[in-house]
């Protein structure tokens, strides 16, 4: 199909205003978040309903046409942005968020629903979202669900396949399939909704989720308290995950990121003391305020005071931007190479100690910041330095993680930036296993080639 028929016929299914054709609208869908990946469309559509993204899928597989599908484009793999020449079918319009049930605690939500609007639905009706993530202005619930994301309440709530109880999807030949009722239990055969999650839009394009919620928190305080090791600070993690009952989350991150938060991102240093490594510690309560019993949890780990601690809104926001703008502080320093790897628990403070050398034995110049979600072994391994198309590093990290028994990614998914180690991680039986899926779910391999598996296997 030429260009032209092309655009006319997307135009005609989404009108002329919502298929982007001119450079300088596409280039905000051409480029990932980190800037390291980018390729160009030959359009953007924005479709407004499920009957559109159906006939803008099917119109695509009738023409053999590829697409991209995006939510909030804040993926940090690669997967959301063209390779070059595909379609990118954005699904932010699908923002509907319809009545929160306020008995089952569950919403139904258009997939380019943000997470920040959703937990705004959700805290208004008395209930909360059990995934969050600073993305979460700008990340939709579709992108969370096809990538599986994590982010800080893992450790409590599990990641968004937890969270799913309800899905209507549109398959690469344009058919829709829909589960929406509601159903805590539901062994009706396999789950589809399950296998969707974490697929990265290589299986179907998402277009309405339904989540469980989870009960809000009366009560909630956070510390940050300093360590002087990566060991030390992931037993003190492993201590306060076994004795303090209220734990929310668990996060690492070190002085060299907190330098760069607080450079780019935030003010003065909120405590004095600087140690090589910190740990901030979120505990929630229903019933009372947790904040003793967290002060009174680190006292007895030898930390002689908590760094900081904070019971108010503001005071726990503070401590919470010292993590959770590392990403942003990053990204104003360079291109970064982003590897999100999880180890098992015994062996997260080896990665965390042995990952700097294992990047400076290929690149001498390469900075390292390393922080995480260490209740649930995830490091995020961040490296400015090398071109954006040079991988030594990315290997030597991503080889750390296999010698030490782990995963290449723990939450942001394959995308393209890791397809190559696919097999290396899970073995060529189980790729094939999920080669034979792929092609049973899109014999054309029109959605998101490149992504999980290379062009060649899509
Ligand atoms: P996009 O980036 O648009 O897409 C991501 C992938 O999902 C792509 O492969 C895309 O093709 C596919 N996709 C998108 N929408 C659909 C759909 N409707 N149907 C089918 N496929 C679809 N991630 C974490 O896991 N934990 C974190 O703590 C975390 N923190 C972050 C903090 C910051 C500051 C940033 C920038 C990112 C962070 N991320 C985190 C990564 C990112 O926010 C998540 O991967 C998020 O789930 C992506 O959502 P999105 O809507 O932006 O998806
Ligand atoms: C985080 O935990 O901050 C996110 O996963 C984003 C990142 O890795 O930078
Ligand atoms: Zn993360």
């Amino acid at each position: 199909m030429s260009d032209d028929a092309l655009v006319s016929a997307l135009r005609d299914i989404v009108g002329e205003r919502h298929c982007l054709t001119d450079p300088d609208l596409r280039a905000g869908y051409e480029t990932d978040w980190t800037r390291r990946f980018s390729g160009s469309a030959r359009a953007v559509v924005r479709p407004g309903s499920v009957g559109e993204v159906a006939d803008v899928l099917r119109l695509c597989a009738d023409g053999g046409i590829a697409i991209v599908p995006q939510g909030g484009n804040t993926g940090l793999v690669g997967g959301s942005v063209p390779r070059g020449g595909e379609v990118v079918v954005s699904l932010r319009r699908l923002s509907e968020i319809e009545a929160v049930d306020p008995d089952a605690g569950e919403v139904t939500c258009g997939a380019g629903t943000t997470l920040a609007d959703i937990q705004q639905a959700a805290r208004t009706a008395g209930w909360e979202v059990g995934v969050d993530l600073a993305a979460r202005d700008s990340a939709t619930i579709g992108g969370m669900v096809a990538t599986n994301a994590g982010g800080a309440n893992v450790l409590r709530h599990g990641p968004m396949r937890r969270q799913l109880i309800g899905f209507e999807a549109v398959l690469a030949d344009g058919t829709i399939i829909r589960r929406l009722p509601g159903m805590v239990k539901d062994n009706t055969g396999y789950d589809l909704g399950g296998l969707i999650a974490g697929s990265e839009g290589t299986l179907a394009v998402l277009t309405r989720v339904r989540l469980r919620l989870v009960p809000p928190l009366a009560h909630r305080a956070v510390a940050v308290a300093g360590f002087g090791s990566a060991a030390a600070a992931v037993e003190a993690a492993s201590r306060l995950r076994r004795t303090l009952g209220t734990v929310m989350a668990l996060e690492l991150f070190t002085d060299a990121g907190l330098d760069l938060v607080l450079r780019h991102a935030s003010g003065p240093r909120p405590f004095a003391e600087r140690t090589p490594f910190y740990l901030l510690v979120e505990a929630g309560s229903d019933e009372t305020d947790p904040t003793d019993g967290l002060a009174d949890a680190i006292g007895a780990l030898g930390v002689e005071e908590a760094g900081a601690i904070a019971s108010d809104a503001a005071g726990r926001r503070r401590l919470w931007e010292l993590r959770e703008r590392h990403t942003e502080s990053i990204n104003a320093e360079g291109i970064p190479h982003k590897l999100d790897v999880s180890v098992p628990a015994a062996r997260f403070s080896e990665l965390a100690e042995r990952v700097h050398d294992a990047v400076r034995d290929v690149d001498v110049d390469a900075r390292t910041i390393v922080y995480g979600h260490v209740g649930d072994g995830n490091l995020h391994v961040n490296i400015l330095g090398p071109a954006p198309d040079d991988e030594a590093v990315d290997d030597a990290v991503l080889g750390l993680v296999l010698e030490l028994g782990g995963s290449v990614s723990a939450e942001h998914g394959i995308g393209v930036a890791k397809v190559e180690w696919l097999v290396r991680d899970r073995g060529e039986a189980a790729v094939e296993a999920m080669r034979a899926l792929k092609r049973a779910w899109d014999p054309q391999g029109i959605l998101n080639p490149g992504v999980i598996f290379s062009r060649a296997d899509s």
